[in-house]
């Protein structure tokens, strides 16, 4: 596939444009369209990409390395344990030779305050398109999948959608602030009003909050933030409640100086709010068609109960997990 895109990183939404951005959604709009009529697609014929993860994966080691089977090519799944990173070899020396032996590089890093630096050494250093398969900051595949997947169930017209972005409570893990972050910048580009809801212990960070607040003015949308689940659910058409750890209660260079105090104080503010759940009562006070979304793994009786979950006409989850594979597809057709 010829693309104007050719060599460039994804490593945020922010750096791809509006119009970018469409030409990326209807990319992965015709992808879909082709896989579900088994109508192939081999634009990246004998082409490789690298993926190194550093953390498990569902959905994002799968969508990229069925998507590049689908599409011609071959992806190595590759973990830091298999590979000399993990006896120190620089991200930069690895890029530099991963990017002569292949097309591009995909990688997920979401240790906080080195995640989105490590992924960015890479693209400064690769001469073959970067991929960000989550940091500590970005997650930018889950943001398309995510628009993605409003677009196809409420419509292209998104001005003035109600999405709410809330807190859940989860005791899985510690959550990278990567989700939420990644949709408070991109949805209100798209005239989408957010509101976001979390304990005052769980912020997200101050420069993103300040960037995509920006975005919202730019977008003419508008982004709120409140402490009150149960308020930020009132007349949403869209929510999506989901666990983040309290990272962004900490400077970056504090938290890393003190990271074991600061995990135990994490830990301790996260049992003060477990009733941060979505279910039935919530539900009721959102818009009567109103969606569920979420990235997944979800925390099943925690972040959300399974009755909303399994709800056919509530949930799109699924549909959201789906669109993954199409919009991973997309990026690494054009750029790659
Ligand atoms: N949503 C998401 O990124 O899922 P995985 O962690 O399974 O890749």
């Amino acid at each position: 596939m010829s693309s104007k895109f050719k060599g460039k990183h994804f490593l945020t939404c922010q750096d791809w444009s509006k119009q970018e951005l469409d030409t990326v959604f209807e990319t992965a709009s015709d992808l879909k369209q082709k896989f579900a009529n088994e109508t192939p697609t081999r634009y990246l014929q004998d082409k490789t990409l690298f993926m190194i993860f550093f953390e498990q994966s569902t959905r994002t080691r799968n969508s990229m390395e069925a998507g590049m089977t689908q599409l011609g090519g071959h992806a190595h799944d590759l973990t830091a344990d298999k590979m000399q990173l993990s006896h120190g070899e620089t991200p930069k020396d690895t890029a530099i030779i991963l990017s002569r032996m292949g097309h591009g590089i995909a990688s997920r890093n979401c240790f906080y305050g080195i995640g989105n630096e490590y992924l960015s050494e890479m693209a400064k250093n690769s001469t073959k398109p970067v991929m960000s398969l989550q940091d500590d900051i970005y997650h930018p595949f889950q943001g398309l999948a995510d628009l993605m997947t409003i677009f196809e169930h409420l419509g292209k017209n998104t001005k003035n959608l109600k999405v709410t972005v809330s807190w859940a409570y989860a005791d899985t893990h510690s959550k990278p602030l990567s989700v939420p972050q990644t949709q408070i910048l991109l949805f209100p580009r798209f005239g989408i009003d957010v509101t976001v809801a979390h304990p005052k212990e769980f912020p997200l960070s101050k420069n993103i909050v300040e960037k995509a607040k920006k975005n919202a003015e730019e977008g003419g949308s508008s982004l709120k933030f409140t402490n009150d689940m149960d308020e930020a659910f009132e007349g949403a058409q869209v929510v999506i409640p989901k666990n983040w750890g309290g990272f962004g209660h900490y400077d970056v260079n504090e938290y890393l100086q003190n990271e074991d105090e600061c995990k135990k104080e994490m830990k301790a503010n996260l049992e003060k709010y477990k009733n941060w759940i979505c279910d039935d009562k919530k539900i009721k006070l959102a818009d009567k068609n109103v969606k569920l979304m979420h990235a997944l793994p979800a925390d099943r009786g925690n972040e959300v109960t399974d009755e909303i979950l399994d709800d056919p006409n509530i949930s799109i989850v699924f549909d959201e997990a789906e669109n993954r594979l199409h919009t991973a597809k997309s990026i690494m057709s054009l750029t790659m």
